[in-house]
């Protein structure tokens, strides 16, 4: 079928939740993608922030064709091979870099992304308060925060234009402007009693790439423990060491109570993941919390093959090199301002005048993908193998198009 055709019947029969690139992509391997007339593209969005490993990495490749000729899917009634193993993964990256009385035995539940992750953290925090009988219901949350496109999660996002439409959200969310010290203390002194956690992105992709500062993150840690809460970490996009670090909040000198997760864990296979200290996770017992297909075992499989590859030293010093480079090479273009984020989680705003949407166009036709996140606000975040060379080629592209 031609690329014509398709299109026309994709717009046809595809609901239109997305705004699409005029290409057909058939084809990917590491940092590129082609299209279904041969041309090549270098990616740095990853497929907002997936592909970790890069494109068809082999060994998440040959792990999933073996799982499927081997067994696909059997319910969550049983238990299968690696689901351990995976969850024990996760464990050691949760502790990673941790000191000693800041180990614990984490328990992870099993959905299929990012916001399934946070639904199951936004569930267990609640359950942890009913069990304690506190009565608390709240929840503390950021403003611009991006937590999900399904209705608690929507409302979980703080962002008033994406909720508007569908009324009524569920409630029980109290935001917080980011890094706003004053406002932190004034939500908890006055919502005392009510506080069942807060949770926050460590560093918010959606909004533009704007990551909290460490003392923020450590007095919001501080209060909502003091509050009786559970502090919660989204890493659905900064976590699985797109900073460097396994998680983003490693880099903040915290450690939440509960972690959500998914993008990176398995490249491209549809994972979500919600891990909690082992005391919080034993509050869900059968029948609390589900998903058919969550933890199955291609997802599984997919995921093993991935942490695995993820969790060695040589590819976090990549990702802390190739995104210093990165920041360095952005802030030397003169249209280009307030460059920020950590490892390959960059933002930057372009000059007044100067739309960001127009500058992905252009940058397609030249080879590069790129995202805007607003009018005038790019974001890189590339498979995490991401090297100088493509870096090179995309300041270049980018000179070229800002001239
Ligand atoms: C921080 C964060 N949380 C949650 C989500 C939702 O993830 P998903 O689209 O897999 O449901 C996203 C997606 O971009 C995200 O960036």
């Amino acid at each position: 079928m031609s690329f014509e055709e398709e299109k026309e019947l994709e717009n046809k029969y595809v609901m239109h939740t997305f705004g699409r690139m005029p290409l057909e992509l058939v084809r990917g391997d590491g940092m590129y993608v082609w299209d279904s007339t041969g041309k090549k593209y270098t990616d740095f969005l990853g497929g907002i922030a997936v592909c970790a490993l890069g494109h068809c990495n082999k060994e998440v490749v040959k792990a999933i064709q073996d799982q499927a000729a081997k067994l696909m899917h059997v319910s969550n009634f049983f238990y299968i091979e690696n689901r351990g193993e995976v969850a024990k993964q996760i464990n050691d990256l949760l502790n990673s870099g941790a000191s000693e009385d800041n180990q614990y035995t984490w328990q992870t539940f099993f959905g299929n992304s990012g916001a399934e992750a946070n639904e199951c953290a936004l569930k267990l925090a609640r359950m942890h308060a009913y069990k304690k009988k506190s009565g608390a219901t709240k929840v503390v949350i950021l403003d611009r925060s991006f937590h999900g496109r399904t209705i608690e999660t929507l409302a979980a996002t703080a962002q008033p234009e994406k909720q508007e439409a569908f009324q009524p959200m569920p409630g029980g969310f109290l935001t917080v402007p980011m890094n706003d010290m004053q406002a932190l203390h004034d939500v908890f002194a006055q919502n005392k009693g009510q506080i069942v956690g807060m949770m926050v992105e460590c560093i918010q992709g959606e909004s533009g790439v704007h990551p909290c500062t460490a003392e923020f993150l450590q007095e919001a840690v501080k209060l909502t423990h003091q509050a009786g809460g559970v502090f919660i970490c989204d890493e659905v996009q900064c976590g699985m060491f797109r900073t460097g670090k396994a998680f983003g909040f490693q880099n903040f000198g915290i450690v939440p109570d509960i972690v959500s997760m998914a993008k990176g864990i398995a490249n491209g296979f549809p994972m979500g993941a919600c891990a909690a200290k082992e005391e919080i996770a034993q509050d869900f017992g059968p029948g609390d919390h589900g998903s058919t297909f969550g933890g199955s075992n291609l997802a599984i499989a997919a995921a093993h093959a991935t942490l695995s590859q993820l969790a060695k030293p040589e590819l976090a010093q990549n990702v802390q090199e190739v995104g210093a480079y990165l920041r360095a090479q952005l802030e030397g273009i003169p249209a280009v301002h307030d460059v920020r984020g950590y490892g390959l989680i960059v933002g930057c705003d372009l000059e007044d005048g100067i739309n960001a949407p127009d500058v992905v166009s252009k940058a397609c036709e030249k080879g590069f993908i790129l995202n805007a996140t607003g009018p005038h606000t790019l974001r890189f975040i590339p498979p995490l193998i991401c090297e100088k060379t493509n870096v090179d080629g995309l300041i270049q592209t980018l000179k070229e198009i800002l001239a």
